[in-house]
C-alpha cells in the first residue's frame, strides 16, 4: 500500500490519507475517517487500451466524504471529467450520494447498475451520458466491458451487484464483506482481527445465513479464483483471509436468524450463561440492589421483563437471549461512566468466546458506540 504525502488531518497516529494503492491501476479514492466505525469505499480502476485510459468509479460514495474523494481522484487521474464510468451497487446514500457530482464532471460518463438498483436511482435526477443496465450474471468480458457482473441478491438490497475484475482477480463486492472499524482503526488491508467487524456489520444489515450462502456459492465459482475482496466499507481482503472469511460467512448467522424462534430456543441456554456472567460483574461492582434493581424495573418501557427475570442472583431467561442481552447491557450502563461499560462488556466478550455465540454491537464496545453514549 502506498500513500500521498500529505500531513495527517487528525490526532490520530498513522492514519492512511491520499489515494491508497490496492495494485497497479486500482486505487481506493475514499476518506479514511479515525472518528468514524464505518469507512466508506470508493474505488477507481484504470484500464489502459490502445494507448489511453479508461477510468472507472466504483461506488462514488457518500456526500459527506466527497471533498476527500474529488481530491484523492484528482490526484490521480486529473479530475472528474477524465473519469469514463461509474458503477453503483446499490442505491443506498453512502453508495450513491456522489454520483450527481460525476455526472457533472463528465457528462458523458457512462453508468453501469442493475435494473433493480436504476428503478430507484433515476429518482436523484441523475443524467449520465450513457447507461448500461445489468440483468443476472455475465461471463464475458470485452474491452468495452471488462467487469463479471455477479447479482447478490439482498446482500442487502435485492437488485445489489457486485463485480468481478478477472485481469486482477478484484471483486468489488459492495456491502458484501464490508465491516465496521474501531474507532481509529483505519487500515486499508485486513487482518484476521478485523473480521468482528465484518461479522457486526452483516448482523446488522444482511437479512440472513441463507442469502449470505447464496452469495458465497456465486463467488466460490467464478474463474479465474477470487483473490482479493474489495468491499464498500471497511477493510480489503487479501490472500488466505479470503477464504478464510468466505468459508466464516457461510456459516455466519445474521439479521432474521437471529431473530428465529428455532435458533432462539437453542441459544437461550448459551445465552443464560452470558448474562449471568454479565449480571455477576455488575453485582461485584455495584452491588445486587443496584443491578436487580435496574433489571427487574418494569421502566424504562422496553419489555425486558418479558424475556427475563432476576431472583437472588439467578438469571431467569424466557426468550430472545440475543436482544435480552442488549437490554440488559443498556440498562446497567445508563448513567455509568465509561470505565464501568467497558468492564462489563469485557465480561461479556470474555464468556461468548467460550460459547460462540453474537454479541450485539452495542455491547462489544469494540466500535466505541457506548463510549459515545457513556464518556
Ligand atoms: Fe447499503
Ligand atoms: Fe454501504
Amino acid at each position: 500500500m502506498s500513500s500521498s504525502e500529505q500531513e495527517p488531518e487528525c490526532d490520530f497516529p498513522e492514519i492512511p490519507v491520499g489515494p491508497l494503492s490496492v495494485m497497479d491501476d486500482c486505487w481506493m479514492v475514499g476518506r479514511r475517517n479515525p472518528e468514524s466505525m464505518l469507512q466508506c469505499n470508493t474505488y477507481i480502476r484504470t484500464f489502459r487500451q490502445f494507448g489511453g485510459r479508461r477510468n472507472v468509479c466504483i461506488d462514488p460514495g457518500s456526500c459527506l466524504d466527497f471533498e476527500f474523494v474529488r481530491s484523492n481522484i484528482e490526484q490521480l487521474v486529473g479530475s472528474l471529467h477524465d473519469v469514463h464510468g461509474m458503477t453503483i451497487n446499490h442505491q443506498d446514500p453512502d453508495v450513491a450520494g456522489n454520483a450527481p457530482w460525476f455526472c457533472d464532471g463528465n457528462p458523458e460518463i457512462e453508468m453501469i447498475v442493475s435494473e433493480d438498483v436504476w428503478r430507484l436511482l433515476r429518482h436523484m435526477m441523475l443524467s449520465p451520458g450513457k447507461l448500461r443496465l445489468t440483468a443476472g450474471r455475465t461471463r464475458s468480458i470485452s474491452t468495452q466491458q471488462p467487469f463479471q457482473f455477479v447479482p447478490t441478491p439482498f446482500c442487502h438490497f435485492r437488485g445489489a451487484m457486485a463485480l468481478y475484475d478477472p485481469e486482477q482477480r478484484i471483486l468489488y463486492s459492495g456491502d458484501l464483506f464490508g465491516g465496521l472499524n474501531s474507532p481509529g482503526k483505519v487500515h486499508l488491508l485486513a487482518t484476521e482481527d478485523d473480521w468482528a467487524g465484518i461479522a457486526q456489520f452483516h448482523q446488522l444489515y444482511m437479512p440472513s445465513r441463507e442469502i449470505l450462502r447464496h452469495a458465497v456459492r456465486e463467488i466460490m465459482t467464478l474463474q479465474p479464483k477470487v483473490e482479493i475482496i474489495a468491499p464498500q466499507h471497511g477493510h480489503v481482503i487479501t490472500g488466505d483471509l479470503v477464504g478464510l472469511f468466505l468459508e466464516r460467512m457461510h456459516e455466519l448467522l445474521v439479521g432474521s436468524d437471529l431473530l428465529s424462534s428455532e435458533w432462539d430456543t437453542e441459544s437461550l441456554s448459551g445465552y443464560t450463561d452470558l448474562l449471568k456472567s454479565l449480571v455477576d460483574c455488575a453485582i461485584e461492582e455495584r452491588g445486587e440492589l443496584n443491578v436487580s434493581g435496574r433489571i427487574n424495573s418494569l421502566e424504562p418501557f422496553d419489555d425486558l421483563h418479558t424475556h427475563l427475570r432476576l431472583k437472588n442472583r439467578d438469571v431467569i431467561l424466557e426468550r430472545d437471549g440475543y436482544s435480552a442481552l442488549a437490554k440488559v447491557f443498556a440498562r446497567l450502563v445508563d448513567g455509568e461512566a465509561g470505565e464501568y461499560a467497558r468492564k462489563l462488556s469485557g465480561a461479556v466478550v470474555q464468556a461468548s468466546e467460550g460459547l460462540g455465540l453474537p454479541i450485539p454491537p452495542a455491547i462489544s464496545g469494540t466500535f466505541g458506540s457506548w463510549e459515545e453514549r457513556n464518556p
